[in-house]
């Protein structure tokens, strides 16, 4: 008899093992996912101070002080993803400056990376926001060039400066997001922006754009792309820059004739320093 009950006993303990090794696993796993009580406490506060007051405290969107117009819920809303919410914290649409809540002009980037974190997790439990936030492949600058100019050039400037994109509509200047926003970007098309699938914009060409832009504000740590970065700085500078040739020009063509009174005799220069010296 205890021959039997060996063997099945073994493999009873075995399996009890795997099992409790199994769910510390699990455990583990989700711990990763859900809120610290410090994560929960930060997201917090920031909701009900910086986002409650135009979203409302249960997320059903209130009307906006000083205006008929509500601002959209983000509960129940299937617009409102975790990588759209994180996009529009990430780069400072939100929240918006009150006196404006729609004008998509201002950015101030209110949260680090830390309190974003929290604020989109927290978001995504109690709203229960679907989707990611977005891992863009390293990718290619060259084929980026090609992607952006042919799907983001036309509203975001030949070198994502931003600006005025037809129609008054103003886009924002995209070269210093980085991968993250950029990807997210491409698929939530947020506000008037186009959402682009995958079968227009693969994950890999995300990657692309995303490195592209990132080779484009590398250049512009220089002078020169510092001017472009801007077409208004542009135009004063290449005005400047005319300025400073005519100029030149007119100097070397004869100072005297031009200001014939600002270059006096060299007798009476002479006469008048002796006179200072007395
Ligand atoms: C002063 C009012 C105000 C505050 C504060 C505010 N929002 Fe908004 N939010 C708006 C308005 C208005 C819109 C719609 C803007 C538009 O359509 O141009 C909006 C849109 C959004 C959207 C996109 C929703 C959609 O359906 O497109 C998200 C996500 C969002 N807000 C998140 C937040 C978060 C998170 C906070 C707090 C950090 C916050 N907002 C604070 C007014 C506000
Ligand atoms: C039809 C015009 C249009 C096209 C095409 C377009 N965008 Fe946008 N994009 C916008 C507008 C408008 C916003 C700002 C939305 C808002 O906050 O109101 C925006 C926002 C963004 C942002 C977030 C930056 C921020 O500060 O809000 C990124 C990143 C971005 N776009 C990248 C791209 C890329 C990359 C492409 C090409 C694949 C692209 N866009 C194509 C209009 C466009």
């Amino acid at each position: 008899m205890p021959r039997k009950v060996g063997p099945l006993t073994g493999w009873f303990v075995v399996a009890a093992i795997a099992l409790v090794a199994w769910s510390r696993l699990a455990q583990a796993d989700a711990a990763d996912q859900a809120l610290t009580a410090e994560q929960r406490q930060t997201a917090e506060t920031i909701y009900a101070n910086q986002c409650a007051t135009c979203h409302g405290s249960d997320g059903n969107g209130l009307v906006m002080e000083g205006t008929d117009r509500r601002a959209p819920a983000l509960n129940g809303n299937p617009e409102v993803t975790v990588p759209y919410v994180d996009l529009t914290v990430r780069v400072g649409r939100m929240p918006p400056p009150e006196s404006k809540p729609f004008d998509n002009r201002a950015r101030h980037v209110l949260y680090d990376d830390e309190q974003r974190r929290a604020l989109v997790l927290y978001l995504a439990e109690r709203f229960d926001l679907a989707g990611a936030i977005p891992e863009p492949p390293e990718g290619d600058a060259a084929e980026g060039r090609q992607i952006y100019a042919a799907n983001c050039a036309q509203c975001h400037g030949s070198t994502g400066a931003g600006g005025v994109a037809g129609a008054g509509a103003w886009t924002p200047p995209v070269v210093t997001q980085g991968p993250v926003a950029v990807a997210e970007a491409i698929r939530e098309g947020p506000f008037e922006m186009p959402r682009f699938g995958p079968e227009q914009i693969s994950d890999k060409e995300i990657g692309d754009v995303a490195a592209f832009l990132q080779e484009v504000a590398a250049e512009q740590g220089t002078l020169l792309g510092l001017v472009e970065l801007n077409p208004v700085y542009a135009s004063g500078f290449a005005f400047l820059m005319a300025l400073v040739v005519l100029v030149s020009a007119l100097w070397v063509a004869g100072r005297p004739t031009l200001f014939p009174d600002s270059d006096p005799p060299r007798d009476s220069d002479a006469g008048e320093h002796q006179g200072e010296n007395r």
